[in-house]
């Protein structure tokens, strides 16, 4: 009998819908991070996908710029109980959800007893609710931003081709591997002239991965330097909806479509399991 039902409640977790969480993030800073993440977004909401894009970089507010949107609550309203979780998020372009993380995330450390339970409770619907859960995170390897990468299962890092970024993007890769091994890890070269000088770019960075970690990450594309991705951002609106045939644009679908065509397995308890290891994280450092 107890076996019995065991067995269900495992069917049951088994159907369970839980998101894919990728976090983008870079070694350096300036390379192209929140661009990434938010045409990446919005081209899985082109093919259908349930997506929401958070902004944790506790630096500047990222994803409010290039979308020109300004939510007006972040997560320091939630864990200070003023809002619910569903209250913060708003909505961007094609069916797009946006949460701020804002001041909040360093509070999210700090969070206890019910407070966190009813945080981590609220979870439990954006796990229904969401295919792709996009992270913009913040550069480098302090450990509010580590914290994120290490907690989410699938990781994009983001480098240009400037010797300065390459390098930072291999102390960052080599960190990630080393203490998340498990994660499926991916590279993104942006700001490259052509995709020759992107390729040479991902060899480079793998012939010294293989060398001193015995690891190589996975080269998944290249977005080229490009004046109307720039005019974009300056227009404060996302390339994929200004320049849907521009270049970027393509290069953020073709990526987009690598990433959903892949058979990845969901983040386990999704995002409130994700959200409990960062907390666990930034907790324990
Ligand atoms: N492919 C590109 N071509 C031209 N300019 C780019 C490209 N990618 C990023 N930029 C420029 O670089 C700047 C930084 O990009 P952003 O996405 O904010 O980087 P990060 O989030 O890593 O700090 C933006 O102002 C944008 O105009
Ligand atoms: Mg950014």
């Amino acid at each position: 009998m107890k076996d019995q039902a065991e067995g269900l409640r495992r069917l049951v977790r088994k159907q369970e819908h839980a998101s894919r969480i990728i976090a983008v993030t870079s070694g350096k800073g300036g390379v192209g991070k929140t661009n990434l993440a938010t045409n990446l977004a919005l081209a899985l909401c082109q093919m259908k996908h349930r997506v929401v894009l958070i902004d944790v970089d506790l630096g500047l507010a990222n994803v409010d710029i290039v979308l020109g949107i300004t939510p007006p609550f972040n997560l320091g309203h939630v864990f200070r109980g003023e809002k619910s979780l569903q209250e913060v998020i708003v909505d961007g372009p094609l069916g797009l959800k946006i949460l701020s993380g804002g001041s909040g995330i360093t509070d999210l450390a700090n969070l206890n007893g019910w407070r966190l339970e009813v945080f981590i409770k609220s979870l439990e619907q954006l796990n229904r609710e969401f295919d792709f859960v996009i992270l913009d995170t913040g550069a480098g390897i302090h450990r509010s931003v580590l914290s994120f990468v290490l907690a989410a299962t699938e990781v994009l890092v983001v480098t240009t081709p400037e010797p300065t970024a390459i390098t930072d993007a291999y102390g960052l890769l080599k960190i990630v591997h080393q203490q998340s091994p498990e994660a499926k890890v991916r590279l993104i070269v942006n700001m490259a002239k052509n995709p020759n000088e992107a390729e040479v770019v991902a060899d480079k960075l793998n012939s010294v991965l293989r060398e001193y970690v015995e690891w190589e990450v996975e080269y998944v594309g290249y977005i080229l330097q490009e004046s109307q991705l720039a005019k974009a951002v300056s227009d404060q609106q996302p390339v994929l909806l200004a320049f849907p045939s521009a270049m970027s644009s393509r290069s953020f679908k073709r990526i987009a479509g690598t990433l959903a065509g892949e058979a990845v397995q969901a983040a386990p308890n999704g995002i409130k399991g994700f959200f409990s290891k960062v907390h666990d994280f930034l907790k324990t450092q």
